[in-house]
């Protein structure tokens, strides 16, 4: 079972063994998994390290718990450890822990039979068996209830697990990496995660620290950011000097995903191709980036969203923009709807539920898919 052939001494002693077997071409892996590393961008001495960790950890079967603060890469980690592990081939299967309502977390992870429970009307095939051969990203783990604890627990121990309502027990052929943003040592304190399992978790923690702790990885990852807009259908821009001097001074309290959200709400609003330090301290103010006109008294929703039409359509001129536009567009709207609902809502999800005319499942998935934290503080 994955757990018992890399003992936490063993996996630990690998991860601080040194950067010799750090590249993934001496480590004899697959194509395209230095790819993988390459994508988690910073030349900082923290992201060299977390790197040199990732590669040395994932050719084996030891379970990975990354923690970090939000947005500060811990997907992007858990799927490096996947692509350079002899698993890439197989699935890669994440779940939310905190984002699914705590009676489901049991049959969302194992999967049920029909008739298992209330409204359980068909058989559900759990992540852990989706998961078969491949990497199970259990995200939010610190939001794990500690009744659905107990039974990753035992999963964990023995390689086996039973769906909900099922009898037979099923080998679980899975390399588990788990991430929090919380303190988990601290939940452990508190009671409210279990010891044993954080042991079993943390067989190897990779910390992926703040952004504002590696201001140095900044301007690189700007430009990164700058150079993938045209790909999701915004104009190619570039940042002056000065301009990331201003970006490497700011704290990022969204960390990485907030300087990503940044430079494609600059790509899109910027009126000059050179973003210089004004518009980036504007932008960082929260001052909306000199460029397209003002929204106009009175305009309607449909107004607003054909100015945006045509003005996106403008920008490419005689081209077309990217395909997939509809699904661009949803991205960029739903976590406005979202997001105000909560506020209008004071955090309540029932009730943002039934505003918006979702069950509060639906509302739940939504809220995953578009990365909108319902307990983020209220606007
Ligand atoms: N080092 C990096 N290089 C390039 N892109 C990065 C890096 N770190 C994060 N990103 C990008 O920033 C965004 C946020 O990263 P990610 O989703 O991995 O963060 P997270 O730690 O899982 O956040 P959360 O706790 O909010 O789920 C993603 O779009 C990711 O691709
Ligand atoms: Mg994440």
């Amino acid at each position: 079972m994955f757990i018992d052939r890399a003992g936490q001494g063993e996996a630990l002693a690998a991860v601080e063994g040194g950067p010799a077997a750090a590249d993934p071409l001496a480590a004899g892996l697959a194509v395209g998994a230095p790819a993988a590393l390459a994508a988690l961008v910073g030349e900082s001495a923290a992201m060299a390290g977390v790197r040199a960790a990732l590669a040395q950890v994932a050719p084996t079967e030891a379970p990975v718990l990354l923690t970090g603060p939000s947005g500060s890469g811990k997907e992007l980690a858990a799927r490096a450890v996947h692509a350079l592990s002899p698993r890439a081939e197989g699935p890669f299967i994440a779940l939310n822990c905190g984002a699914v309502p705590r009676e489901l977390l049991e049959s969302e992870l194992f999967g049920h039979e029909r008739g298992a429970f209330t409204g359980a009307q068909s058989v559900r095939v759990g992540r852990f068996e989706a998961a078969e051969g491949g990497t199970l990203f259990l995200d939010e783990i610190g939001d794990m209830p500690l009744d659905a604890q107990t039974r990753l627990l035992r999963v964990l121990q023995s390689g086996e697990f039973t769906t909900v309502g099922g009898a037979d027990a099923r080998r679980a052929d899975v390399r588990v990496v788990s991430a929090t943003n919380k303190h988990l040592a601290a939940l452990v304190g508190d009671g409210r995660f279990r010891e044993d399992l954080f042991y079993r978790l943390a067989v190897v923690p990779i910390h992926l620290p703040p952004l504002r702790e590696r201001r140095e990885d900044v301007p690189e990852l700007a430009r990164l950011f700058l150079e993938r807009a045209p790909a999701h259908g915004l104009p190619r821009r570039r940042l002056a000097a000065d301009a990331e001097t201003v970006l490497q001074r700011h704290d990022w309290p969204g960390n990485v995903r907030e300087l990503e959200n940044l430079m494609r709400r600059l790509a899109a609003l910027a009126r000059d191709d050179v973003l210089d330090a004004a518009v980036v301290e504007a932008a960082l103010a929260g001052a909306a980036p000199a460029g397209p006109p003002a929204p106009m008294p009175g305009e309607t929703l449909a107004q607003a969203f054909d100015r945006h039409l045509a003005a996106l359509f403008a920008r490419h001129g005689a081209a077309l923009p990217p395909d997939g536009l509809w699904d661009r567009l949803m991205e960029e709207l739903e976590p406005v709807a979202l997001a105000r609902a909560l506020d209008a809502t004071a955090g309540n999800q029932l009730r943002a539920a039934r505003l918006l005319g979702f069950n509060r499942n639906t509302l739940r998935k939504k809220l995953n898919e578009r990365g909108v934290d319902p307990h983020r503080p209220l606007e």
